[in-house]
C-alpha cells in the first residue's frame, strides 16, 4: 500500500470532500475488520488459529472480553492462510440465544453447497437441503468427513456465548470430540465473550486436548498505533506522537474507541483544511465519539452516577477513578486502587477506601445499573466494569465535562516511547 502524498494548498473542495469520505471509509468503529491490510497486530493469535487449521484433530476456541476484536480475527483467518492447490471453504455463522444443535448446524449447512449428479445433469445443492428438522452430531460428523485433503473446511461458530441451552453447547463439544477422534479434515472454531473456556462450553473438559485456546487480550499500544497509522497513511494524513498517544490512552485497549477517535480527529483536521492530525484534534473528536456510542451505555452511565442528594455527588468522580484503577490481567481492581486516582481527581480531601465503600457497593446494584461487577470475598473484593465499553466512556465523559484534565489523566499511565514513522509500501 503506497503512501499517498497530498499537499493541502493544492487541494480543491472536491478533493477535501473525497478525502473526508476516504477517512470515514477507512475506519470501521461499527463493524469487524474485513481486510487483511487493515487488520492490526495479533500475530500470535493468528498463528494459533493457523495451527488449529493445519493440524488434523485440532479445533479452535477464541475468547475474550466484548469488543476486543474476536470476530475480526476470525474474518482475517481465511485471508492469511497460504495453502496453494487447496480449496478453502470458510463459513462463519452467528449463534442465536435460542439455537438448538440442529438449528445451528442447519445455518452452517445452508452456507455450504455441493454439486450433485442428477438425471438432468449436475445440480448445485445446499447441504442443508439433505436434512429435515433433525440433525444430529453424527450427521455433522458424516457431512464433514466428506471433505478430502484438497479442501480446507473451516466453520466458525461466532457469538457462542449467547446460546442459552447447555444441551446445545454440550452437543457441540461432543461433535468436536468426535471430529477429532476420527481425524476429520475440518476445523471448527468457537468464538465468544468469556473469561475462560469453561464459561463458554458445557462439557469443555472432554475437548480441552483437541482445542487450541486463543485468548484475545485488549489491544496493545503498538497494535493500536498501527491501526491508526495504516489508515492515516492510506489516506495521506500525517500525525504525531502526542495525538496518537491520546487516542490510544483513551481507548483502554478497546479498538472500537481508537477507530472512533482517530476518525473524528482526522475529520476535524480535514474540515479545517489540514492534512495533519494534532493533539487538539483528538480533543475535538470527543464529542463525535461520544455521540456515536450505543445509547444504552450513555443511559447506564446516567443511571450509575445520578445524584439525588448533595452528598451523592461523589458517584461520578468515584466511577471515574474506577476507570483509572490499576487492574489485573482480567481487568479487575480492588477498592484500595481507586483511592489514588480519586485523590488526584478531587485533590485535598484525602479519601480512603472506606469513605467511598458505599458508592462502590451501589455500583454493583440494580439501582445503579450494575455498572460494576464484584467477585471474591468481603475481605478481598475485586471489581470490574460489567461492560468493558463503559470504561473508556467514563474517561471521555470526565474530560468532556471538565472533571478531568489531560495532566491528571496521564499521570496514571507511563507513556511509552511512540515511534511515529509511517509504514512503507
Ligand atoms: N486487529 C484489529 N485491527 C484493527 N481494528 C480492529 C482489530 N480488531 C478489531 N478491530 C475493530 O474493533 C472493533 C471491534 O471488533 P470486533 O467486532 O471484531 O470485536 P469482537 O470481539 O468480535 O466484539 P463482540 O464481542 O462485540 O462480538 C471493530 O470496530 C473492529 O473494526
Ligand atoms: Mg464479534
Amino acid at each position: 500500500m503506497a503512501k499517498m502524498t497530498r499537499v493541502a494548498k493544492q487541494l480543491t473542495p472536491d478533493d477535501w470532500a473525497a478525502l473526508r469520505a476516504d477517512i470515514t471509509e477507512a475506519f470501521s468503529p461499527g463493524s469487524p475488520v474485513q481486510e487483511r491490510d487493515l487488520f492490526s497486530g495479533r500475530a500470535s493469535q493468528i498463528a494459533s488459529l493457523e495451527d488449529a487449521v493445519n493440524q488434523r484433530g485440532k479445533h479452535g476456541i477464541v475468547f475474550g472480553e466484548r469488543g476486543v476484536g474476536k470476530t475480526s480475527l476470525a474474518n482475517v483467518l481465511p485471508l492469511v492462510l497460504r495453502r496453494p492447490n487447496r480449496e478453502l471453504i470458510y463459513v462463519r455463522v452467528n449463534c442465536d440465544p435460542l439455537d438448538t444443535f440442529a438449528s445451528l448446524w442447519k445455518k452452517v449447512f445452508k452456507r455450504m453447497s455441493y454439486v450433485a449428479d442428477t438425471l438432468s445433469g449436475p445440480v448445485t445443492k445446499k447441504i442443508s437441503e439433505d436434512f429435515g428438522a433433525d440433525l444430529t452430531p453424527d450427521d455433522v460428523q458424516l457431512v464433514l468427513s466428506e471433505f478430502d485433503g484438497t479442501h480446507i473446511p473451516i466453520i466458525v461458530l461466532d457469538e457462542f456465548d449467547v446460546i442459552q441451552s447447555k444441551l446445545t453447547t454440550q452437543l457441540v463439544a461432543n461433535t468436536i470430540k468426535a471430529l477429532s477422534d476420527y481425524s476429520v479434515n475440518a476445523t471448527v472454531i468457537i468464538v465468544g465473550v468469556a473469561e475462560d473456556i469453561s464459561n463458554l462450553v458445557a462439557g469443555h473438559e472432554s475437548i480441552t486436548r483437541c482445542l487450541i485456546q486463543v485468548k484475545m487480550p485488549r489491544m496493545s499500544t503498538e497494535e493500536l498505533k498501527q491501526l491508526v497509522l495504516t489508515r492515516y497513511n492510506r489516506c495521506g494524513i500525517a500525525t504525531d506522537a502526542n495525538a496518537v498517544w491520546k487516542m490510544i490512552f483513551l481507548s483502554r485497549g478497546l479498538p472500537y474507541y481508537t477507530h472512533s477517535l482517530a476518525m473524528y480527529a482526522a475529520r476535524y483536521a480535514i474540515d479545517n483544511k489540514r492534512l495533519n492530525v494534532a493533539h487538539e484534534d483528538v480533543d475535538k473528536a470527543l464529542d463525535g465519539a461520544i455521540a456515536e456510542l450505543d445509547q444504552t451505555i450513555k443511559e447506564k452511565y446516567v443511571m450509575a452516577v445520578r445524584s439525588q442528594r448533595a452528598e451523592d455527588t461523589l458517584y461520578a468522580p468515584v466511577l471515574l477513578a474506577c476507570a483509572f484503577a490499576a487492574t489485573d490481567e482480567l481487568g479487575r481492581f480492588q477498592q484500595t486502587a481507586v483511592a489514588a486516582p480519586l485523590n488526584k481527581i478531587l485533590p485535598g480531601k484525602n479519601y480512603v477506601a472506606s469513605t467511598f465503600a458505599l458508592h462502590m457497593n451501589a455500583f454493583t446494584e440494580e439501582d445503579r445499573g450494575r455498572v460494576l461487577q464484584r467477585t471474591g470475598t468481603p475481605r478481598n473484593y475485586r471489581y470490574r466494569f460489567s461492560d468493558p465499553m463503559m470504561q473508556p466512556y467514563v474517561i471521555l465523559k470526565g474530560l468532556r465535562e471538565g472533571r478531568l484534565t489531560d495532566e491528571i489523566a496521564e499521570i496514571f499511565s507511563t507513556r511509552p516511547q511512540l515511534e511515529i514513522s509511517f509504514p512503507t509500501a
